[in-house]
């Protein structure tokens, strides 16, 4: 046999052999795998990276690293089981009792509740773990990388997931903004940060879709924050589907060519000391700030779980 021959059939062998691959369900499943990484990813991205830096060795102004969340979850060397149930129990209600992280809880107070789906929870969950995200080099060498292999917008959304994303996002950057003035000033000093005014969603996705957030209420507290009589509607609806104990629907329309999407914004304990009981949980000194900056001021007196008004997203269709 000559030289040629043989390269011809060890060539044909690989051929073969790739071809004949007994494990062909193996392809689908990293499809998946990858698939459920990269929702992971751009769930941390939009949701939780504004709090928790990304970087191990950054500051840590507002909320521990994600590297330090991840360390405190992983102790005892956990199963990937045993990671995401833990993930799903604080993340579906933070509390002191379902917290492992009590000293940072005193030191950045607790974290308001994100609202997310056990499917995506799952998804974060799956991305932490299998990532050597607490690695003190992950962000330098990997971070860049991850946003231009996952991309940091989930596709194929519909147009009510997608203006869910938005709302959620600028939900994040807004409890980055509140928590860091709550504990860096006093209360009475962080009222200007509950405003929406300086948040712009600045990625291509919002850019594309030339989104345009707003919050409104029944009870507002700033005068230009208040319902029409279409979002009242909603608001309505949705406070009856409350008292029912019945799921919260968001709701999406038409307008001018534009799709524009409700969804209901409850009240955390974290929203409490602006928004709750006159004297009980609005300290004097805050009450005094608020009437000084809102003399017709009607959101207050709210309970957690309450709905405190919606999300109003309007989209490019
Ligand atoms: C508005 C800021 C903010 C955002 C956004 C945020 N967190 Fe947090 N998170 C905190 C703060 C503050 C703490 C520390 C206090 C505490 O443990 O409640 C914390 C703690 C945690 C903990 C540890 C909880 C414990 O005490 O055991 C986990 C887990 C966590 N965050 C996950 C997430 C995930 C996942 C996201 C994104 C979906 C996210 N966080 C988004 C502020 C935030
Ligand atoms: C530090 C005090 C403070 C905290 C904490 C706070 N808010 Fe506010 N909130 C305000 C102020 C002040 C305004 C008026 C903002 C403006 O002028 O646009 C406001 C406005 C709002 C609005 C817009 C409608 C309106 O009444 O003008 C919503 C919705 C809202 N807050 C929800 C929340 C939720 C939900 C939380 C908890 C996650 C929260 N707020 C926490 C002070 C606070």
């Amino acid at each position: 046999m000559t030289r040629l021959h043989k390269v011809i059939i060890v060539l044909c062998c690989m051929i073969l052999s790739s071809c004949t691959n007994p494990d062909n369900e193996k392809p689908i499943d990293n499809n998946k795998l990858n698939q459920s990484l990269s929702k992971g990813f751009q769930l941390l991205e939009q949701n939780c990276f504004s709090c928790h830096n990304p970087n191990a060795l950054g500051e840590t102004k507002v909320a521990p690293t994600i590297a330090a969340v991840k360390k405190q979850y992983m102790e005892g060397k956990v199963s990937e089981n045993e990671f995401t149930k833990q993930l799903i129990i604080f993340m579906n209600s933070p509390s002191e009792a379902a917290s492992k992280m009590k000293e940072a809880i005193k030191k950045f107070g607790l974290m308001p509740k994100m609202n997310l789906s056990d499917e995506q929870i799952e998804n974060i969950a799956k991305y932490l773990y299998n990532n050597n995200i607490e690695n003190p080099d992950w962000f330098s060498k990997y971070y860049a990388l991850e946003k231009t292999k996952h991309g940091t917008f989930p596709k194929g959304l519909t147009p009510v997931e997608q203006g869910l994303q938005f709302a959620l996002q600028t939900k994040a950057v807004l409890g980055r903004n509140l928590l860091n003035a709550i504990n860096t000033k006093e209360t009475e000093n962080a009222l200007e940060f509950c405003s929406l005014k300086a948040i712009e969603l600045t990625d291509s996705m919002s850019l594309a879709l030339n989104v345009k957030i707003k919050r409104v209420s029944d009870k507002n507290r700033n005068l230009s924050n208040a319902a029409n009589e279409e979002e009242l509607k909603y608001i309505i609806a949705a406070k009856d589907l409350l008292s029912k104990n019945q799921k919260l629907i968001p709701r999406i329309t038409e307008i001018n060519g534009r799709w524009v999407a409700y969804y209901p914004i409850l009240i955390d304990r974290m929203c409490l000391q602006c928004h709750g009981q006159k004297n009980a949980d609005i300290k004097p000194k805050t009450l005094n700030m608020i009437k000084k900056h809102y003399p017709n001021d009607k959101a207050f007196g709210y309970k957690e779980n309450d709905i405190r008004g919606i999300w109003v997203v309007d989209m490019k269709k």
